[in-house]
């Protein structure tokens, strides 16, 4: 199967409008009536009831970004997905006024794409396109070389340069050329750089040790877009990084690697943020804007590809609530001050339920926009705040702490479904 085409209603003109910064104003946003109802499980990935009222899209076509997005572990990678099953996460991802684009958070992984060698799997990833298309949501593919979540044969095998080189080719031009024009976007290479630069700047992995870096990183680009000439797509091509969001060693390495990439004749056309912050240390809005503009001065564009904003302890309160909604309104609003070089915003889930960040930080969380009961916290209104330019004051009913949690559902196996799936 080869996807020829983006969904038709999708606004990508948009892109052509200015990102200019609204006046100040204050608006008054109403609560929703309820986006907590639980039923029985949906199963299919479908039927949403499309909002009435504007959302978080909405506002960013308004700003002249391409989309506002999330990413979502659908299809299941294994027993433990429960999203299908939760009637409100579905029916806020399915809304194409919440959101325009998704990125599959797991399934387009090379584990899961080539779990044997050479017998490549589609199967998740043209379920999870397919969902999309329906409601016409752009797709932000992810990932083609990463160091992480590799098939075992991968991770474990005896390479050398040319044969692990050889596999890089056959894997990057197999998901390139099936998914085609699906595919908004590829990050091509993810997390390939160290943070701290100390012995070296490149990550120390496979990739690294067998191909050399950053021989591996040109290798990957170069066989990307081999792929899309050939088979004459739009994909644009992605370095995809966290930490990269403010001015310092790392972001400016990420730099160097598009002006040595260009250099080479070697084509990039996107670098991507990916915005993991705690509340409270998130960088200030002119630096994410300054640290996109070094990215944007190579002529590429950029996008925030994994924005969530994490509490660093637990329980969180209401005054750390605010904090964390101007965190996502100036995360948000630099991409806006960016202009149409930033193309949009994807969150790394929207719901704590579902949230990646407690499974690899212990202790921390709540980094999402929508609580553990699908209530949205004051993170919701500071998104709109950083898509407008206006003040949004929190209706009221808005999230202020931890409360109840209606339907527990921790992270992948370690809580309850908020669905009904594990019964
Ligand atoms: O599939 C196994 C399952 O068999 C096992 O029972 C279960 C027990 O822990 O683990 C399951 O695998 C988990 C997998 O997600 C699928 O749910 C892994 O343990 C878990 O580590 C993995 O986490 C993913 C993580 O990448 C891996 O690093 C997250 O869902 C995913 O959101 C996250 O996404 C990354 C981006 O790709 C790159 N940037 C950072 C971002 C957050 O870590």
């Amino acid at each position: 199967m080869r996807y020829s085409s983006l969904p038709a209603a999708v606004g990508l003109s948009s892109v052509l409008i200015s990102g200019a910064i609204a006046q100040i104003t204050t608006v008054t946003v109403s609560a929703p009536a309820s986006e907590c109802s639980q039923s029985s499980p949906t199963g299919t990935g479908t039927g949403a009831t499309p909002s009435a009222t504007k959302e978080l899209n909405d506002y960013a076509l308004e700003a002249g970004k391409l989309y506002f997005g999330t990413a979502s572990d659908i299809p299941p990678v294994d027993d433990q997905g429960a999203e299908l099953y939760d009637q409100a996460y579905m029916a806020l991802l399915n809304d194409s006024h919440m959101f325009g684009q998704r990125t599959p958070a797991n399934i387009q992984k090379w584990m899961f794409t080539e779990p044997s060698p050479g017998e490549f799997n589609f199967t998740g990833g043209d379920q999870f396109i397919s969902w999309a298309q329906e409601h016409n949501q752009l797709v932000r593919c992810h990932n083609l070389n990463w160091y992480n979540q590799l098939p075992d044969w991968l991770a474990n095998g005896n390479w050398t340069n040319a044969t692990l080189t050889a596999v890089l080719e056959r894997e990057i031009t197999a998901q390139i050329t099936h998914y085609g024009d699906a595919c908004y976007a590829w990050d091509v290479v993810n997390e390939a750089f160290t943070d701290d630069a100390t012995t070296s700047i490149y990550r120390d992995d496979l990739w690294s040790q067998v191909i050399g870096a950053p021989a591996y990183i040109y290798l990957s680009f170069q066989f990307a877009q081999a792929a899309v000439e050939a088979n004459n797509l739009n994909t644009k091509l992605y370095y995809n990084d966290y930490n990269i969001e403010s001015p310092n060693n790392k972001s400016a390495n990420v730099a160097n690697l598009v002006s040595e990439l260009q250099a080479r004749n070697i084509r990039i056309d996107g670098v991507g943020l990916q915005s993991h912050f705690v509340v409270g240390g998130t960088p200030s809005r002119a630096q994410q804007l300054q640290t996109m503009n070094s990215y944007i001065a190579y002529g590429v564009e950029v996008a925030q590809t994994e924005l969530d904003v994490r509490f660093s302890s637990l329980p969180y309160n209401a005054s750390g609530l605010q904090t964390q909604k101007e965190n996502y309104r100036d995360s948000v609003g630099a991409c806006v001050d960016a202009g149409d070089a930033c193309v949009g915003t994807t969150l790394w889930d929207f719901d704590d339920a579902y949230s990646w960040v407690p499974g690899t930080f212990e202790g921390e969380g709540a980094a999402d926009v929508w609580d553990e009961s699908a209530r949205r916290k004051p993170a919701y209104y500071g998104v709109v705040e950083g898509l407008t330019g206006e003040v949004v004051p929190d209706p009221p009913g808005t999230v202020s702490g931890p409360g109840t949690v209606t339907r527990k559902r921790g992270w992948k196996g370690r809580g309850v479904g908020r669905g009904v799936r594990r019964g």
